[in-house]
């Protein structure tokens, strides 16, 4: 069998899903998830875009062991230094140089002529490789450009020094024949070269990425580029999880496999899920909560006398355990730390396990029985924290049946306690209006998510929003088992990460 490289670019791609800014931290921690998970690539960001991208893949680069990291860079060489520069600590470091293949992108776009186009790219590529020996070059749009010059182009690219050539789909607008077609007909018309890869990168516009990803591997492409839930660009990438359960689970009709880790996928989704904000939905493949949920009676008739009646993977294979109980009320510190280690989280620090070991013992107080799946989310909320300007110290709320709900808030600061007191159409409005009069910060509510951790009465409920301040996008997520106090916690988490400039401006440095 076959190895099929999966490219996972969550940290750039991903990171240019609207509304998400990811800080170092989390960079960090989500790359060494990616490298628990196995990935061959993980592009870790633009350098040249901010100083901060920089020293995120600068710090992936020098910390985190296992796959190639990789930066992007247009062809351009101050681009190229910074990606030099980036990536120079990594143990095998990539530069992944871009450009822009159809008419409508060197027309409007880069405002270029064909010749202009391919003299930097074999310039840029030419320079990259005095920084590494592996270099990818991708022309945006391929799905929509001239087959003759795409194949000036790669060729062009490919005597320059490109070791993978990658086909970008940007605009998801190929259909799976066609764009395996494409991917075909490139490998057939440009002279063999050893070593030399083939990738896809596809958009799901038409919600075709996974499939027309998987076609470009039935045409000979031997790397994937994807992301974690298939965040991205607009209508995001093809989806990391759903290919390589694809290829795992049909490896009779592939004939390929990933070297993925896959019992750490839902891991890995829930922490890409929790720290950009973005919610996987429900009936999401592989690892949405319903993806091994059977709900009508013949189908829960049949799985309880074979699984494989309706289930083509299980659950475990993908890391999700049945959420059983883990730990109790008098469970001690060195329990909940050796717990932790078992659900794979290592390496956390004391202050960290401390606090909680906090949140797990008032848990025991209000839950009857706590699971992994708590720990999990616990775990994940903790390290999604940024620094606390604001603490939560009392949300009260009465609300019913003919009586207008009202909710007093309290919170404490540097600046002393901050209570207010405010009705509202509902207890989660009232406390969200007595919020805004303490934060007196202008803040519009574009999205508001409530999902349960588990089942059961007192299952943890999980609050997600989507704020905007002065232009500035942030998420916010709140954990409780009182849904209105989790609606709270997701509202001072938005304040917390204005005050520590976490957030993204709206249309910020163009970026692919
Ligand atoms: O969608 C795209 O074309 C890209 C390239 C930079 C590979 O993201
Ligand atoms: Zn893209």
């Amino acid at each position: 069998m076959s190895h099929i490289r999966i490219f996972d670019t969550t940290l750039r791609d991903g990171e240019q899903t609207p509304g998400v800014a990811l800080n170092t931290a989390q960079k960090i921690e989500i790359a060494r998830q990616l490298a628990r998970l196995n990935v061959d690539v993980i592009e870790a960001g633009f350098p040249i875009t901010s100083a901060g991208d920089f020293e995120a893949v600068q710090r992936i680069a020098r910390e985190v062991r296992g796959p190639i990291v990789c930066a992007l860079a247009r062809t351009a060489r101050p681009d190229i230094e910074r990606a030099g520069q980036a990536i120079e600590p990594a143990e095998a470091g990539r530069i992944h140089v871009f450009t822009s293949g159809s008419k409508i992108h060197l027309e409007h776009m880069l405002r270029k002529t064909e010749d202009e186009v391919v003299e930097a790219t074999i310039d840029s590529l030419r320079y990259a490789r005095e920084f590494t020996d592996d270099v990818q070059f991708s022309a945006q749009d391929c799905t929509r450009s001239e087959f003759d010059f795409l194949v000036r182009l790669y060729r062009a690219a490919s005597e320059a020094g490109a070791t993978t050539l990658n086909v970008p789909d940007t605009v998801g607008y190929g259909m799976p024949d066609e764009y395996g077609g494409l991917v075909r007909a490139l490998i057939a018309a440009l002279p063999p070269s050893e070593g030399l890869h083939f990738s896809t990168h596809c958009h799901d516009d038409l919600g075709l990425a996974v499939a027309n990803s998987l076609a470009a591997v039935g045409a000979g492409a031997t790397q994937i580029e994807c992301t974690l839930n298939g965040i991205g660009e607009r209508a995001g990438n093809a989806s990391l999880e759903e290919v390589v359960m694809a290829l795992e689970t049909r490896k009779d009709f592939w004939g390929h496999q990933t070297r993925i880790d896959t019992r750490e996928l839902y891991r890995a989704s829930r922490m890409v899920s929790m720290f950009t904000g973005v919610s996987v939905p429900p009936n999401k493949a592989v690892v949405g909560d319903n993806a091994f949920a059977h709900e009508s009676g013949i189908h829960q008739d049949g799985v309880i006398k074979a699984l494989e009646t309706y289930e083509i993977m299980s659950a475990e294979t993908v890391g999700r355990d049945a959420g059983v109980l883990v730990m109790g009320k008098h469970s001690g510190r060195r329990a909940f730390r050796k717990t932790l280690g078992d659900l794979g989280y290592e390496g956390l620090d004391d202050d960290t396990v401390n606090a909680l070991f906090r949140q797990f013992k008032d848990l025991c107080d209000r839950k009857r029985n706590v699971t992994s799946d708590d720990i999990r989310a616990l775990v994940d909320s903790e390290t999604a924290r940024v620094a606390e300007t604001y603490v939560l110290e009392a949300v009260q709320f009465q609300s019913g049946t003919r009586m207008t709900p009202v909710a007093t808030v309290r919170l404490v600061s540097d600046a002393g306690t901050m209570e207010e007191a405010a009705t509202g159409d509902g207890p989660v409005d009232a406390v969200y209006h007595a919020l805004e009069r303490i934060a007196q910060v202008p803040l519009v509510l574009e999205s508001y998510e409530i999902r349960s951790v588990g089942s059961g009465k007192d299952a943890l409920g999980e609050v997600t929003v989507r704020m905007v301040s002065d232009g500035r996008t942030v998420h916010g997520r709140g954990l409780s088992t009182d849904v209105v106090e989790a609606s709270a916690r997701a509202y001072v988490d938005v304040l917390n990460k204005l005050a520590a400039g976490v957030g993204r401006e709206r249309n910020p440095v163009a970026t692919p």
